[in-house]
């Protein structure tokens, strides 16, 4: 089954003393959505933003949100990012301590898509029995916390195993341009969150339809 590949700019790789503009920016670029990295210091080693920014992209823009919650007791936030306008919001399964199915439901009850997120070093097995809540399963191909990374060739087998079981969409998170979208897009990813290679481009439409090319053959 062919999948339309969806580009996500993530944000944090923007100018963040100028993100709206550089929202805008992406949205003249051809963007599908946006990726929202949300970092608390806590899950991860370093700290962004939260849902007051995301409340303030929602008004400029209506590409859809895409909240990649990167962040300790994500069930205490979920609220508070759908009210703010995401659509779609994402939680690490090594951040919901056994509580996975409880959170989910949480984002589904409150009309939103429900993601799941895996750390590199996660293998798909821990996200058992979830694929039938989840919309959306993100499997991180860098270690999360920072853009600019390089992709990890390693995730490559986890990406294919889990095309091969979950029909929804499948998201690769990190290290994204026009080589390692092509291995991950040919092993089943359909969701392209991409930060410094869109973001340095010069041309950010020609990067992203760079990105869409890598269309499975
Ligand atoms: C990493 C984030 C990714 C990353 C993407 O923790 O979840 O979204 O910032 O940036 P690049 O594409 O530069 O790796
Ligand atoms: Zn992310």
């Amino acid at each position: 089954m062919k999948r339309r590949i969806k580009v996500a700019p993530s944000v944090i790789a923007a100018d963040q003393a100028r993100l709206g503009e550089e929202v805008k920016r992406m949205e003249k670029a051809g963007a599908d959505l946006l990726h929202i990295d949300v970092m608390d210091g806590h899950f991860v080693p370093n700290i962004t933003i939260g849902p007051d920014v995301v409340r303030a992209l929602d008004k400029i823009t209506d590409l859809p949100l895409d909240a990649h919650l990167m962040i300790a007791e994500p069930q205490k936030y979920i609220r508070a990012f759908s009210q703010a306008g995401a659509d779609y919001i994402t939680v690490h399964i090594e951040a919901c301590e056994g509580r996975a199915r409880e959170v989910i439901s949480q984002i589904k009850a409150l009309g939103k898509a429900a993601g799941i997120s895996l750390n590199p070093s996660t293998p798909l097995s821990a996200i058992k029995g979830l694929l039938k809540e989840v919309d959306l399963v993100l499997v991180m191909t860098v270690e999360p916390g920072f853009c600019g990374q390089k992709f990890m060739l390693s995730v490559i087998p986890k990406i294919k195993s889990l095309r091969k079981v979950f029909k929804g969409d499948i998201g690769v998170d990190g290290g994204i341009d026009q080589d390692t979208a092509g291995y991950a897009v040919s092993c089943g990813a359909n969701i392209l969150a991409c930060g410094s290679y869109i973001f340095r481009a010069k041309d950010p439409r020609r990067a992203i339809q760079n990105l869409k090319k890598c269309q499975k053959k």
